[in-house]
């Protein structure tokens, strides 16, 4: 056969296997308001630049009369492309092909783009809609996915690890966007969970829907699995790629940094905290005010509220802002804000992203329930984060920092290289009202007028600690600062510690309180 026909032939091929499950497969998807697997890649990488790998993959199944079938590309398209032209590994699971279920040679496909992400030190990111585990190739689909989970763990702090959510991930199949860094999910499109509401109902007797069980916003506000919440297919795309643009491609290299002009102090941020220690404000508008072009990047936005956590450049570079959030719950640590902090933290650790806290919370939140569901445990995260991260660690307190709060939101002791203070900062190991209630209770309680002198003992104990005075004399604050020097200040540290290097004690590895 002449070449020119080969070719033609080949062209035919990849043509019959890209149409995937066929027509009325296709036309199915697209009723769900979803794309195709090769859709979403192409509208997700630089135009042009996606090269499919393994597209004549097929499964090699025998049982339940899947020798008749025939699967193309086994239900996933693999490949590599580029994103703001850095390079990028990319797996999207074809939910028109056997409803995207992972069998062996699905999930040997997947695990090939991992490996090449990890030995090429590029970011991966999984699109998955998929029924799960193949039923047919039993635990052969079943030790797809421990290949699958393990190289996540192994890439885990090596390379990003992106995953989308773009239709059902169901059962075992959860487990492997959980291992990621960063998942992604798109309202009424999203379903995650690992026992389906077919098996509540047998189980339980409970009808629930998919929605309700596992849907785009149960999982982005209530759980915290996702990280980014997005109405449609095409604006969580444009998230990844914002959120690629932030990140370095490896723990190897850093961010690429995008040169600024920019004034080095803004003019309303002086009035951005309220006189009154007791009104709240948004800490994102004192993010706003110190990076560069207000350009933040917020993860896990829906989700524990009190606590702020995102990327934003200062001068160009990449770092991860860990802030308290007066707006909610006055931006008390709990268990959810810890874990959600404490990994974030981790993150920014891994991938050389320096760090810069904003603090203003009275503490952790106090009552039963939170000491049931373990703030113990989860809050020791925040202290273990912070004590284990060597990047650049820059901390402002812009206003309360109370007691174990103070010391948690990356304080000095926790090694923090600079550690800045507004004028309206109160370090303190409680709050003043709580604080004169408990240390001048005789005096309170003997005097003539009890709720005269408790006022006096609150001012008085106002005075001498609600102040960021007390802990600069003791050097545990380098310097109390105008809120308009902030950016100036913070440009100059990460300048400063470009070259931090500081090592531990030898260990294999620690043991967090996960
Ligand atoms: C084989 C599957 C499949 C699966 C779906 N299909 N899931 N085939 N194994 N796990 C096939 C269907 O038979 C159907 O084939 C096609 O995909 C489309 O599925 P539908 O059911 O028609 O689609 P839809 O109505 O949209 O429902 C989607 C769904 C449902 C909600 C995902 O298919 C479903 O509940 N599937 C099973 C989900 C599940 O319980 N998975 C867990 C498996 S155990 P035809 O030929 O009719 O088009 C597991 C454990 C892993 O994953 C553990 C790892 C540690």
């Amino acid at each position: 056969m002449p070449l020119k026909s080969k070719i033609e032939e080949l062209k035919k091929r990849r043509e019959q296997v890209q149409m995937g499950g066929g027509e009325k497969a296709i036309e199915k998807q697209q009723a769900m308001g979803k794309l195709t697997a090769r859709e979403r890649i192409i509208a997700l990488l630089d135009k042009d630049s996606f090269h499919e790998y393994d597209l004549f993959v097929e499964h090699e199944a025998r049982d339940f009369d899947m020798d008749k079938k025939v699967l193309h590309g086994d239900g996933v398209v693999i490949g590599t492309g580029t994103i703001h032209g850095g390079p990028v590994c990319i797996f999207a699971q074809d939910f028109t092909v056997a409803g995207g279920s992972l069998g062996v040679m699905h999930a040997r496909k997947i695990t090939k783009i991992m490996d090449h992400a990890l030995k090429m030190r590029v970011p991966l990111i999984g699109i998955n809609d998929s029924g799960g585990a193949r039923i047919q190739e039993g635990v052969n689909s079943l030790s797809g996915y421990g290949e699958i989970f393990f190289r996540n763990t192994l890439s885990s702090g090596v390379i990003p690890q992106i995953s989308v959510i773009l239709g059902p991930c169901a059962g075992g199949a959860v487990y492997s966007p959980a291992l990621t860094d960063f998942v992604f999910v798109v309202d009424k499109i999203s379903k995650m969970f690992i026992t389906g509401p077919e098996v509540i109902k047998t189980v339980l007797g409970e009808e629930i829907s998919m929605e309700d069980l596992g849907g785009a916003r149960v999982h982005s506000e209530i759980t915290g699995n996702a990280h980014f919440y997005a109405e449609s297919e095409m604006e969580c795309f444009e998230q990844i790629k914002k959120l690629i643009s932030f990140v370095p491609g490896s723990n190897d290299s850093k961010p690429v940094i995008k040169p600024v002009q920019e004034p080095l102090s803004r003019y309303n941020i002086n009035d951005i905290v309220p006189d009154d220690p007791k009104h709240p404000y948004d800490v994102r508008d004192v993010i706003k005010s110190i990076i560069d072009g207000s350009d933040f990047i917020e993860v896990q936005e829906l989700w524990a509220k009190n606590m702020v956590i995102g990327f934003g450049r200062i001068n160009g570079q990449t770092c991860g802002f860990v802030c308290n959030q007066p707006l909610v719950l006055a931006g008390v640590l709990d268990v959810d804000s810890s874990d959600k902090a404490s990994r974030f933290i981790r993150y920014c650790d891994a991938f050389n992203i320096p760090i810069v806290t904003l603090v203003d919370l009275p503490g952790y939140l106090p009552g039963i329930d939170q000491e049931h569901a373990g703030v113990i445990r989860h809050g020791a995260k925040v202290l273990y984060a912070y004590s284990e991260a060597t990047v650049p660690k820059l901390t402002v307190i812009l206003r309360k920092a109370y007691g174990g709060g103070y010391i948690a939101m990356g304080s000095r002791h926790l090694r923090s290289d600079f550690v800045f203070a507004w004028p309206s900062a109160e370090i303190a190991v409680m709050g003043p009202e709580g604080a004169a209630n408990i240390i001048f209770r005789k005096e309170i309680m003997s005097s003539e007028n009890p709720e005269e002198t408790r006022k006096h003992k609150v001012k008085e104990y106002k005075s001498k600690f609600a102040n960021p005075y007390v802990a600069a004399a003791k050097g545990y604050v380098d310097s109390v600062i105008e809120p308009s020097e902030t950016r100036k200040l913070l440009i100059h540290a990460i300048n400063v510690a470009k070259n931090k290097s500081i090592s531990g004690p030898r260990k294999k590895h620690g043991v967090p309180p996960f």
